[in-house]
This record gives structure tokens, sequence and C-alpha cells, in this order.
């Protein structure tokens, strides 16, 4: 008996040793995970990283490349593109005029009754459709129909409140948010497409006589009067209701900047535009690119494996399409290396963009002490339960980093565009206003809060004050309505 009480508590002393033995090193496991989680973090931290200096040197080559894009075609990764649009409204615009706005996962129609200096926009009206994505890459035609069939749909439900005067062609300015070389201001080829589309046989066409020919097979009696970017649609909008507005910023599914130069500064212009002073450009800064960019291994691959491989590498940085997928790419690491979820990395952060960066601005925006938004994401986006509340505080820290570096550098840009115009040191202070639109602008507050104090802080006490940032909320619709107004067929009648 005894013996086997001996027995019995050699037994267990033994099976408490190798317990503890167990909880010693599975301790010792997750210490040194967790290590090499924070060493993950760490290092995103430091190559992320935009001081101020840095951020100049930034604006610096924003402000040469510019430049250089103007002096020579091809001259800049900056296509400085001329858009022909040398009018901005003035506020005179009369009349019934539609836009369609395409350039993202999204696309609008909209109807805008124009009163004049008096009345200003008397109505508006708006619809929203989404692109289904086969058709992102699917054909030209089948794009374009779908575009045309929506645009008869809304015209077809017109009220009477919205009157075109007998007799007259329905006129459209087309939003078309790509980079385009313009023919004139109602004509333009495609160079390349961006933010996920690509359909080759787009590429090098007309996009307005594309458009116009799913238009007739449509049956609608409408003339395609302008063609203009978004960013160039938003800078029209925001001058129709400001006239200090001297460009305009896309911070949505991709970023892209407009403003506005002098057609005297660039010799080449004179025989062009002769009786022109001013001259929109589409800047195309989603192309930027310049070895004071802190960019990452994961930026490095998450361009190796896109659509349009070493295109777009500001974009790819500060745009909405990409942010969610950075932070994806930073995630999965954290699985493999640092097995932050578990010892099997789960199967769903595998998967390219499934994590949005809508998803990713909840989550940073998180207030709560639980931290339950960036849980509840990780369950429902990335099939991830039972995360720890540090594991779920590190991801707020790198939504965070990622996000921080891309506001950071879009205030960069703006400065750059801003002491292109001389605006950035000019001793003679003169109001200066940005308009801005984008979801990712209106919809991630620690986003545009980040870029708003960088652009203070990069521009100084002094200047700052000067300086302002205003959301035009879907200007460029509005902005396009008003460019086909100003190139409308009748404006001629109007005036006499
Ligand atoms: C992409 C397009 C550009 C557009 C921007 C914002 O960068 O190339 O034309 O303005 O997205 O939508």
């Amino acid at each position: 008996m005894r013996k086997a009480a001996v027995g019995t508590a050699v037994v267990c002393a033994a099976t408490a040793c190798a317990v503890s033995v167990l909880i010693v090193r599975r301790r010792m496991r997750n210490s040194c995970r967790w290590a090499r989680a924070e060493a993950i973090l760490k290092e995103l931290e430091e190559k992320c990283a935009t001081p101020i200096g840095k951020l100049r040197q930034v604006a610096d080559a924003m402000t040469m490349e510019m430049h250089a894009g103007l002096a020579s075609e091809g001259g800049s990764k900056l296509k400085m593109l001329i858009t022909y649009v040398d009018n901005l409204p003035t506020g005179d615009e009369k009349g019934l005029f539609y836009a369609l706005d395409l350039g993202g996962t999204n696309f609008r129609v909209i109807r805008v009754q124009l009163g004049g200096k008096e009345l200003g926009v008397i109505k508006q009206e708006a619809e929203e459709v989404s692109i289904p994505p086969h058709l992102m890459i699917g054909s030209s035609n089948e794009l374009f129909d779908f575009i045309a069939a929506e645009v008869a749909r809304f015209i077809s439900s017109e009220s009477e409140e919205f009157q075109l005067p007998t007799g007259r062609q329905r006129e459209l300015g087309f939003t078309f948010s790509f980079p385009v070389r313009q023919t004139s201001l109602s004509s333009g080829t495609l160079i390349k497409w961006t933010k996920g589309f690509s359909i080759d046989e787009t590429v090098g066409e007309d996009v307005v006589s594309e458009l116009t020919k799913a238009i007739d097979r449509q049956g609608l009696d409408l003339r395609v009067a302008a063609l203009v970017n978004d960013t160039v649609g938003t800078l029209a909008g925001g001058r129709f209701y400001d006239k200090d507005v001297v460009a305009a910023v896309i911070l949505g599914t991709g970023t892209n900047a407009a403003y506005v130069e002098r057609v005297h500064a660039i010799p080449k212009w004179h025989g062009l535009f002769p009786n022109s002073g001013e001259m929109v450009i589409n800047m195309e800064w989603g192309n930027f690119r310049s070895s004071h960019l802190p960019l990452t291994d994961y930026d490095d691959s998450l361009d190796a494996e896109s659509l349009n491989p070493g295109e777009q590498i500001f974009e790819k940085l500060v745009s909405g399409m990409y942010l969610g997928e950075i932070l994806r790419r930073v995630l999965l690491k954290l699985a493999e290396e640092a097995f932050l979820f578990g010892d099997t990395v789960p199967p769903k952060l595998r998967i390219p963009f499934i994590l949005r960066t809508p998803h990713m601005s909840s989550m940073h925006e998180d207030t709560s002490s639980d931290l339950h938004v960036v849980a509840s994401k990780f369950k429902d986006v990335l099939g991830i339960t039972g995360t720890a509340l540090k594991t779920r505080k590190m991801v707020v820290d790198l939504c965070n980093i990622i996000s921080s570096r891309a506001a950071r550098l879009s205030a960069a840009g703006i400065a750059g565009i801003l002491k292109k115009q001389g605006r950035e040191f000019t001793l003679e202070r003169q109001r200066t206003v940005i308009a801005l639109d984008g979801g990712l602008f209106e919809h991630y507050t620690l986003f545009r809060k980040s870029l708003e104090s960088t652009l203070a802080e990069i521009l100084g006490n002094e200047v700052a004050p000067f300086v302002v940032v205003i959301h035009a909320n879907d200007g460029s619709g509005l902005g396009a309505a008003l460019i086909a107004a100003s190139n409308s067929q009748y404006s001629e009648l109007e005036v006499s």
C-alpha cells in the first residue's frame, strides 16, 4: 500500500512537472511570438516614418516633377495633362445640364438646373450605380452600354421641375477619372486604366466617341459637351462656390490633383492658347514617384502583384483602394512569422483586397475600451475570433502607421503644388483654397485630421492661416455640368 502511494505521488509529481514545463514552454513560446510581432510592428513604423524633413523633400520633389512634366512630354512621371479648361465657372451658367461621373467602383448620373448669378444651383438630383466587377475588366462596349443604359433610365425618370427649352438637345459633362490625353475640351484618348480597371481595347481610343456610340445605341438624344477628369470637375465645382479655389485633390479609390497654371509661365503654350491667362492642369499625381517616398517590402510586393506593376506608386501608398490591402499584407506577415492568430494562418487573410479601407478606418477609429469594433471586423471580414486585447491594440497601431503615412504624404503633395504656384512663401499673402473630395477624405476622419494638421505643419505658422482646405462634396459632377454649360452649343444664343 505504501509503495503504491509513493508510486502515485511520484507519478503525480512527474505529471505536474511535465505540465508546468509545458506551461513555461508555451509562455516562452508566446512571449517569443509576441516579441517577433512587436519587432515587425517596429520595423514597419520605422520604414513608414514621415518626419517633417522628409515631407519637405517629398514636396520639393513634387514641385520639381511638375516643372519637368510641363517642360516636355514624358519629361516626368507626372503627366501634367492640358485639360483645355481655361475658363472656370463664373456663376453665370444657366440651363439644364447633366453629368456622368465614372471613376471608381460606382458611377453617378447627375442633372442640375442652373439659374445664373442670382439663383445659382436651382435644383440638383443624382443617382449612384455600382459597376459590376466583371465590367471593369470586360469589353469596352459592355462597359459603355451599361453606363448609357443607366443614363437613359435616369433621364426617363425626370420630373417636370427640370426644364429643357423646346428644340434643344440635352448636354452632358463626362467626368472620366482616368488619365486622358485631351485633344479638345470634349475629346480625348485614354492613356491607361488605373484603379483596378483593365480593358485593353479602350486604351488609345477617344472615350467621348466610345460613350457617344453607346448613347446612340440606346437611342438617346444627348450630346457630350465636355470631358473632364474628376480633379478638374472638383476644381470647377469648388470655384463656383469660392473664387479663391486654385487646386483640387481627390482622395478616394484613387488619388490625383489638378491646379490652375499660368499660361504665360509656359513658353510653348503661348501660340497654342493665345487668349487665355489660365489653364487647368491634370497632374495625374497618382503616378508620382521619388526616392524620398518611404516604401516598404509590403508596398513593393503589392505593386509587383498589381494589375499595373511599376505604375501609380504614389496612389498605391495613399489611396483608398490600397490602404486596407497594405494592412492585410502586414497582418499576413504577423500571422505567418509571429503566429499572431494561432498556429495556422487564417485562410481569409490570404485573399487579396478582402480587407477594405472602410474596414480599416472603423477599426482605427474604434474608441471602445475593449476594441470591440476591431474584434467584430476581424470576425466578419477575416473569420478570426478570440483575439487578445493587446493584439487588437496592435491592429489599431498598424492602421495608424499606414494611414498617417498616406495622409502626411498627401499633405506634402499639396505643399508641392502651392510651391509651384508660388503661394507657399509669398510675402503678399493671399487666401488660397484647395478643394478636396473622395471617400477617403470624406469618411476617414483620422486621415483627414492628419492631412490638415500636417499641411499646417509643413507650411508653418505664417503661411498656414491663409491656406484653406474645403470639402467640395461631389463637386466633380457639378463641375462637369458647369464646364458642359460653358461649352454648350447654345451658349452663344444665351449671350445674344
Ligand atoms: C486615378 C486616375 C485619375 C483620377 C484619380 C482619382 O489616379 O488615374 O485620373 O483622377 O484616380 O479618381
